[in-house]
């Protein structure tokens, strides 16, 4: 498999893949990575994205730690058991994979983190989420798009990165950069596969909603 793939081919089997494989993924495939996430598009043209990609094993045990405090977080908290797109037993594998990543992440070759550059530092009890993100995860979907079409595993996570002083601690990083997304990035352990989604017709309306 090569950079062959369609777009459309790409987009409708782009899983999240959350079971990797501990064997490398060579340094110029990942900076081809952030090379495409970072033709994405942003806010008034800022190009505010920052990248940074963790191999270094102790780096890649302390992100680990946070992402498995999350996970128990996110476990133990209320969610629902299923969803009228989503049932039961397909909740419970992806579950499944959430535990098995959490368990496994220090092994994954390499942790992508997204990251964007505020003009000033942000307040106490920002949120990396909403109006924020806008310029960043538009980089993050070319990211993953970019490793399924080089037949590489990855999926966006979170979880993690909800301690913000830890994760800014663990990367360093200046009052200014704020960490949005977490990718784990390895050769997949399963097979890829088409995304499950809903209808067309049920999530679009022509000109109002109702
Ligand atoms: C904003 C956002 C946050 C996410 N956070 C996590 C996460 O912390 N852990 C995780 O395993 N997956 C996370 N995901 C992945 C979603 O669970 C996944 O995209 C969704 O279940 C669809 O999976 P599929 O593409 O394989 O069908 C996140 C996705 C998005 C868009």
């Amino acid at each position: 498999m090569g950079d062959e793939m369609g777009i459309f081919e790409v987009m409708y089997n782009c899983r999240a893949m959350r079971r990797l494989k501990p064997d490398p993924v060579p340094d110029e495939l990942l900076v081809k990575l952030v090379d495409a996430a970072n033709q994405a598009p942003s806010g008034s043209n800022a190009q505010n994205g920052r990248w940074i990609v963790v191999s270094d094993q102790s780096q890649r045990e302390r992100l680990a730690e946070l992402n498995r405090k999350g996970v128990e977080r996110y476990i133990q908290g209320q969610r629902p058991t299923a969803q009228p797109h989503h049932d039961p037993d397909k909740r419970q594998r992806m579950l499944d994979a959430v535990l098995w990543q959490a368990e496994h992440m220090h092994e994954i070759p390499a942790l992508v983190i997204a990251c964007l550059e505020m003009a000033s530092d942000p307040p106490e009890n920002f949120f990396a989420g909403a109006n924020a993100g806008g310029s960043i995860w538009p980089g993050v979907q070319n990211l993953l798009l970019a490793a399924r079409a080089l037949g590489l595993g990855a999926a966006p996570t979170t979880l993690g990165l909800g301690n913000r002083k830890a994760v800014k601690e663990v990367l360093n990083l200046p009052g200014n950069i704020e960490a949005f997304c977490l990718i784990p990035v390895g050769y997949p352990l399963g097979k890829f596969g088409p995304v499950t989604r809903r209808p067309v017709e049920e999530i679009m309306r022509w000109d109002r909603w109702s």
